[in-house]
């Protein structure tokens, strides 16, 4: 999400005349987009702006945005660590008025205002991360309050976007050669719009699935979505990649734990079970879908059972990769006030043994790929090896290949011949 605001940041800052420098040296305005999931990133935020004023450029005009903006807001000024303008999440869209004021001499310059308008959805393809691929925002913030997460304070509550707007985006980002589109939001599955607008014809047991076959029937090549909610992930969402071949083989099913009693401290709403259910439906479909997950060690409470039923439960789902983390408690969220009874120590060697878990069957997913023929989105030249490209498969994987640059945006068949740390080797057929 935060990659996305800021190619939209970019995208409106270009229309108003600025450019991105090649160098953070030589830049008018340095813009920092934070994020407050973790302690460290917010540690990351004072230590960059502190590198900043560290050097000569002492007339840079630095903007932070993002989560930690919207969470501190004017505290940000205190102890004069050289922030000029701090913008919350909902006011990116006001970048440029916010700059012109401390390029008119405004100190502390401050917006945490809601939205103006809708939404605005311009990017233009010179500022996205890829311009073959490209995030669409389905829907915003989050209601879930999950007892760790501080989301559902920096960015606001749910806010659906309209069925029409999204096939709309769809349509143009389609006219405009991109291959690929992920639907993004902090819980996908929760999308709501106001009305039916853009989905009546659609079949669907949600909204979701709705807008999934809405947006799958416009033809566009790969179609991608993140994040899901296990509770709001209904199997239906199964049978429609089932019906159509544009949805990817790629599904992220964040769980946190194993265990059914640390669930319901974290206040997640589903069981080991019914987690299990979805990946078993998910597993037996006809289309061979990799799954992802998000995992939390050490959240307070946290014994080494509960911990021994996160292992089981990744051996059993035989993940094609997690992201994991050590539980970091977050003031104002309900679990801030229960007692961080793990140790650090401890909360890292749990880190290190599900992570060997997790590795074996990554390790094992990657390598089942060997002689096998891959669709791969062309999508850069290789940064190591300027006769490499690289890009990803329909199941989110990167594949490194020798080939010419002009098959950049091209989807292409590649024979895969080795696996090096978490990337697939091949060769163009
Ligand atoms: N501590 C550790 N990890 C967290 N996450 C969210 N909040 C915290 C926290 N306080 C993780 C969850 C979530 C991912 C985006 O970040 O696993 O799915
Ligand atoms: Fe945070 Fe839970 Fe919302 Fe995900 S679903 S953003 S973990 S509160």
């Amino acid at each position: 999400m935060n990659v996305s605001d800021s190619e939209r940041v970019a995208t409106l800052l270009k229309s108003k005349g600025f450019e991105m420098t090649p160098r953070e040296s030589s830049a008018d305005v340095v813009l920092l987009n934070t994020c407050s999931v973790r302690e460290k990133a917010e540690h990351k935020l004072y230590t960059r702006v502190g590198q900043i004023r560290k050097t000569e450029r002492q007339n840079q005009v630095v903007g932070v945005l993002g989560c930690v903006a919207q969470l501190e807001g004017e505290t940000l000024f205190k102890g004069d660590r050289g922030i000029d303008f701090v913008l919350g999440t909902q006011a990116v869209g006001r970048i440029d008025r916010a700059i012109e004021k401390v390029f008119a001499g405004e100190k502390n310059v401050l917006d945490l205002e809601g939205r103006e308008f809708d939404y605005d959805w311009s990017t233009d393809a010179t500022q996205r991360h890829s311009p073959y691929v490209a995030y669409v925002p389905i829907i915003e913030g989050c209601n879930k309050f999950c007892t760790y997460c501080i989301v559902p304070f920096s960015r606001g509550r749910e806010k659906s976007l309209p069925a029409s707007e999204i096939i709309g985006q769809v349509l143009e980002l389609k006219r405009q050669g991109v291959k690929e589109i992920h639907l993004i939001g902090q819980n996908v599955n929760s999308y709501r719009p106001l009305n039916d607008s853009g989905l009546e014809q659609f079949k669907g047991a949600t909204p979701f699935s709705r807008l999934l076959r809405a947006v799958a029937a416009t033809g566009f090549e790969r179609i991608k979505f993140t994040t899901s909610f296990p509770r709001d992930f209904h199997p239906d969402i199964i049978d429609a990649f089932e019906e159509f071949e544009n949805l990817c083989n790629w599904v992220h099913l964040p769980v946190q734990s194993g265990s059914d009693r640390i669930l319901k401290s974290m206040r997640r709403g589903h069981t080991i079970d019914n987690y299990k259910k979805r990946i078993d439906k998910i597993k037996n479909s006809s289309r061979n879908i990799a799954l992802s997950t998000d995992m939390i060690v050490g959240f307070p409470g946290e014994t080494d059972e509960d911990f021994r039923d996160t292992l089981k439960l990744a051996e059993y789902c035989q993940f094609d990769s997690a992201y994991m983390f050590k539980y970091s408690p977050r003031p104002g969220t309900p679990a801030f006030e229960m007692e961080d009874d793990v140790s650090e120590e401890e909360k890292k060697s749990r880190f290190i043994e599900l992570e060997k878990v997790v590795k074996k069957s990554q390790k094992r997913a990657f390598e089942n790929k060997i002689g096998t023929n891959l669709e791969v989105l062309t999508e850069k030249v290789s940064n190591r090896n300027k006769e490499h490209l690289n890009g990803h498969t329909t199941c989110h994987k990167v594949v490194n290949f020798k080939g010419d640059s002009k098959l950049l945006g091209k989807i292409v068949n590649i024979k895969i011949t080795e696996v090096k740390t978490n990337t697939l080797y091949g060769q163009i057929l």
